[in-house]
């Protein structure tokens, strides 16, 4: 999400003279795109934010601008702390930022977080030179070239998990017009993009909060997943993030049903515990979403599943934990991001009295991940000796990386002709921990 809100930051800015890229030593304007979903990713921004202060005192030019959660969050008291900061910008003003830059300077107003309910994600369509020129002109693609790209279909969010700041420096939850989306999509696919990520808080609830367009009503996340899917020469597609609770039977089947859906799905679960997922207002049982998980299963067999856990939720008791470890036992994902629960201003969990020790958390996320580890490398050799249909990202003489469908990365020495953005057949020879290795094979067929 907030890769591609840089991005677009990025896209802005070139029509007001920016070019994106620079050293941050060199550059005319730094921004940083903040994240707060946990204190450890803000206090890195606070560091950086001291850093700066002191280039800027060396180029006092320099203009520094502050975007994204920590801005919308932290407003007026950001620039109290930090005088050196010229602009705040929260998240619902990314899209203005060329603006924004330019009114700063003429009237002084340095802060913008207006975070309004009835938003509307506004038209913005990528300015992208077609890459199958540069590409036909070189044996094998500049890295630059991405063959993957991210769409932003929804933003905000209405769930208020109870541990989470996002409906708080993001707002509430809207969808984007399903026809801004669909040209999106098509300028990137024509421009030589192969893979789309349709990216929102919640996929799952798109079209519930706000009409998606006044004439396809009613609309939701599994019509907007095929009519993207059809966008014609789109290879891949895949989607994040994904709450279980609206996890529909309708959209499960998509996996079975829509042929350029990858075998690879993000499902964080968050917690084992029914207690604490009643305590973190995330609205299922463990037992539900095992249930879910078998009916994916049914519909895609080998899907690879992810999710996030988070340990040492307030109250959280050694048999609590034993419950999350036992559903990692009973999935068996193929990967998981899992962090100790931090506590966010504003959040209803920041309140629970039954805090963790900070040690005990570290324990358990290290039980937590020591297993999640054995399992991946478990899950990874069930590949081995098997073909994958790869999308090669980086290719050289001297070999390169892919990813699989499954999202897994393939490292392989031998492009045999082939170039990045191509989909080859390969077949895995080995697995590590966190990647495979594999063998292109000679065939067309993927
Ligand atoms: N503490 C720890 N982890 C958190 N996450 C969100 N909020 C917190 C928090 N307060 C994790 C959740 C979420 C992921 C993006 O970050 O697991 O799915
Ligand atoms: Fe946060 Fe995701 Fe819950 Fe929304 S659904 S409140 S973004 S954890």
């Amino acid at each position: 999400m907030n890769e591609r809100d840089s991005e677009i930051m990025a896209q802005s800015l070139s029509g007001y003279g920016y070019i994106e890229g620079m050293e941050m030593n060199e550059a005319d304007l730094v921004i940083l795109n903040t994240c707060s979903i946990r204190a450890k990713a803000e206090q890195k921004v606070l560091s950086l934010l001291g850093y700066l202060r002191k280039t800027k005192l060396k180029r006092p030019a320099m203009k520094i601008c502050v975007a994204g959660c920590v801005a919308q969050q932290e407003g007026n008291r950001l620039l109290d702390r930090m005088p050196h900061i010229d602009l705040v910008i929260g998240t619902q003003n990314i899209y203005n930022i060329g603006p924004l830059l330019l009114r700063a300077e003429t009237d002084g107003s340095r802060v913008v977080t207006e975070l309004r309910d009835d938003y509307a994600i506004p038209k913005f369509l990528p300015a992208l030179s077609p890459m199958a020129a540069d590409r036909a002109e070189s044996a094998c693609a500049a890295p630059s070239i991405q063959f993957s790209k991210f769409v932003t279909i929804m933003q905000g969010c209405n769930n208020y998990c109870t541990y989470c700041v996002v409906p708080y420096t993001r707002g509430r939850e809207i969808s984007r017009n399903v026809d801004d989306i669909i040209e999106e999509v098509n300028i990137l696919v024509k421009a030589g993009v192969k893979e789309i990520t349709l990216l929102g808080q919640n996929v799952n609830s798109y079209g519930k909060a706000n009409a998606v367009t006044a004439d396809r009503r009613p609309y939701n996340f599994s019509d907007l997943l095929r009519e993207v899917s059809s966008v014609e020469g789109l290879a891949r597609l895949r989607f994040t993030t994904s709450n279980p609770k609206d996890l529909t039977d309708a959209l499960m089947k998509s996996f079975r049903d829509v042929k350029n859906l990858c075998p690879q799905f993000h499902l964080p679960v968050q917690s084992g515990s029914d207690r604490i997922l009643k305590s973190m207002n995330r609205k299922y049982t463990a037992a539900q979403y095992l249930e879910k998980v078998e009916k994916l299963r049914e519909y895609m067999p080998g899907i690879a599943l992810t999710t996030d856990i988070i340990v040492g939720f307030p109250g959280e008791s050694d048999e609590d934990f034993q419950d999350t470890m036992n559903l990692l036992e009973e999935v068996r994902f193929h990967g998981s991001f899992s962090f100790k629960y931090s506590d966010r201003p504003g959040t209803q969990a920041s309140k629970l009295a039954e805090k963790v020790d900070e040690r005990v958390k570290m324990e358990r996320l290290a039980v937590f991940q020591q297993r999640q580890d054995e399992i991946s490398l478990l899950r990874n050799r069930e590949y081995v000796g098997h073909g994958q249909s790869v999308m090669l990202e980086e290719c050289s003489e001297s070999g390169g990386k892919g990813r699989t469908g499954t999202n897994h990365i393939v490292h392989f020495s031998e492009c045999r002709g082939h170039v990045a953005g191509d989909i080859v057949r390969m077949k895995i020879v080995h697995a590590g921990q966190h990647s495979l290795r594999g063998e292109i094979e000679k065939t067309d067929e993927v």
